[in-house]
């Protein structure tokens, strides 16, 4: 793998921003090489296995469509496209790492499709106590996304009080925040929305 294909101040930008106020919202931060394939990828969706997000059944699974519709597909490296995203994600992984202490060590992601009007309403990736989602992280897919199409991500302020950022799902942007700090939804849109959202672990000991 060639390292300067994934330039290390995008890694740097995050780290600092993450730092100074526990998220980043970069735009055109995913390497172009990378995008490209990822959305050839999606193009072949065939092969991608796309299951509702909600796993329940019945009335649990009635509930959790009230809170998200989107449809995913986990991302386990099968082909070279979700290789070269793994294999991204394990550099700013050594960066964050490198910059902030953070002992980040396991990484999952999945893809989202959500159809018009679908949603996830606001939630946190984790909770206090009991978590091991230390870090989460969504890019988007989209080309050309227009504002008036909606599928914005909301993030919330660390109070949950009022709005931090209001971020359209365009291609190669790319949002890192601290799981457990930060409340987030997903808005309805007029228009098929694709993300890659994945979240860094730290490795917990059995106590
Ligand atoms: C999630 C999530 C945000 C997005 O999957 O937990 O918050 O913009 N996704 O797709
Ligand atoms: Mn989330």
């Amino acid at each position: 793998m060639s390292a300067n294909i994934f330039p290390a101040h995008t890694f740097l930008d995050i780290a600092s921003a993450v730092y100074e106020k526990g998220y980043c919202v970069l735009e055109d931060a995913l390497p172009i090489p990378l995008l490209t394939a990822l959305q050839s990828h999606l193009q072949n969706e065939s092969d991608l296995e796309f299951k509702a997000a909600g796993v329940g059944r019945g009335l649990e699974h009635v509930r959790e469509e009230l809170i998200r519709q989107d449809q995913i597909a986990w991302i386990e490296g099968e082909s070279a496209a979700e290789q070269q995203w793994l294999d991204w994600a394990a550099l700013l992984k050594v960066s964050l790492n490198q910059q902030l202490f953070l002992g980040l060590f396991a990484f999952e992601s999945h893809f989202a499709h959500y159809r018009i009007g679908q949603f996830y309403k606001r939630h946190h990736d984790a909770f206090r106590g009991q978590a091991n989602r230390v870090l989460s992280i969504v890019t988007y897919l989209n080309k050309d996304w227009q504002d008036s199409e909606g599928g914005e991500l909301i993030i919330y302020s660390e109070d949950g009080a009022t709005i931090a950022e209001r971020v359209y799902p365009r291609a190669g942007t790319v949002v890192v925040f601290l799981s457990e700090a930060f409340a987030h939804e997903v808005l309805p849109s007029t228009r098929d929305r694709y993300s890659i959202a994945g979240w860094f672990r730290v490795n917990q000991a059995v106590l």
